[in-house]
């Protein structure tokens, strides 16, 4: 099953707000709802999003087929804009808007063709992602592991990037147990990444964003393996909000901090994590007062032990760059 996907003329999601308590299914037909849906979390994860911003160009294309030359192009360019600018900071989504749109001209069964092959290709690129970091972690004992946000099947179309390799230690039997850091504001380790984990039958503990660096300290985790949502070419990371702490206590405790996300999220055109825009969401998310809400953090490259691909390993805190 993919969390997003196009159906008979709709793009098909789970909606991930109403996760764990009800699996419930949207059917959205207008890329305005598509955009919504984004920003409020509906869809999310950088490959799915990415997924989400070149099927919302399909859905803007198969919708404006009626129109004179000029008006279809005009109508998917602006839509395509709106879906690009729902959320700044994972790239993907800029990325699978520019994708599709680049078939504009050939027709909308050709965009459509072009987001169908991002959806593809990010499924794949999770199955090689899953492999590389099992065997990169394994070490012919059980681990324990401890991750943030959601990065499973829910965030990456349909298998997963850090759970990816996950599960597939846990395939080979060498996983004693997940700590699935709660993540606030939104609680997508709480609610989605404990969802997928208990389906799977994976042992796992929830604990909070605050309590996770001092778990690291006590010495029982082996390795924190997380997502992205863009890497800049010198190898700094930026992910959800909580993730940088999580690499200062790895790296204090001598365990391997480790990042797993596509090529598509690598961006080679910023330089370093300062020239990634962070996302400020809404203050209501975190209280009824006023609130700074950073959505993601920047991890330095020096406490990225390893980036794991579908195509290579690469060591940014031994200088390595993408
Ligand atoms: O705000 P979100 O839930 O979209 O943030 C998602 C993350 O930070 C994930 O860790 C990242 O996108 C990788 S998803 C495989």
């Amino acid at each position: 099953v993919r969390c997003i996907d196009w159906a008979d003329g709709a793009v098909r999601l789970i909606d991930q707000t109403a996760l764990p308590d009800q699996e419930r299914w949207l059917d959205v037909t207008d890329p305005d709802e598509l955009v919504d849906a984004i920003r409020r979390l509906a869809v999310r994860g950088a490959p799915a999003l990415g997924a989400a911003g070149a099927l919302g160009v399909a859905l803007a294309a198969h919708r404006a087929t009626h129109l004179t030359a000029a008006g279809y192009e005009q109508t998917v360019r602006a839509a395509a804009a709106r879906l690009r600018d729902a959320r700044p900071t994972a790239v993907n989504l800029a990325r699978g808007v520019d994708r599709a749109l680049a078939r504009l001209g050939e027709g909308s069964a050709a965009v459509l063709a072009e987001a169908r092959a991002v959806l593809d290709e990010e499924a794949a690129a999770c199955r090689a992602i899953g492999e590389r970091g099992a065997d990169l972690l394994q070490q012919g004992r059980p681990l324990r592991i401890l991750t943030h946000c959601n990065t499973g099947w829910l965030a990456a179309v349909e298998w997963g990037t850090a759970l990816g390799i996950v599960t597939v230690l846990d395939e080979r039997g060498w996983v004693e147990r997940v700590y699935v850091d709660e993540t606030r504001p939104l609680l997508q380790g709480a609610r989605l990444t404990a969802w997928e984990l208990a389906a799977r039958g994976v042992d796992h503990r929830v604990v909070v964003d605050g309590a996770a660096p001092s778990v690291i300290a006590r010495g029982i985790v082996d390795a924190v393996v997380v997502g992205a949502d863009r890497i800049a070419a010198n190898g700094d990371v930026a992910n959800k909000i909580g993730t940088y702490p999580l690499a200062l206590a790895a790296a204090r405790a001598g365990i391997p901090f480790v990042v797993a996300a596509p090529e598509s999220t690598v961006d080679l055109t910023t330089a370093t994590g300062g020239g990634i825009e962070i996302e400020e969401r809404d203050p209501a998310e975190v209280t009824a007062g006023p609130a700074y809400n950073p959505a993601f953090d920047v991890t330095p490259a020096d406490l990225v032990t390893a980036v794991v691909t579908e195509r290579r390993t690469v060591r940014p805190s031994r200088g390595e760059t993408l």
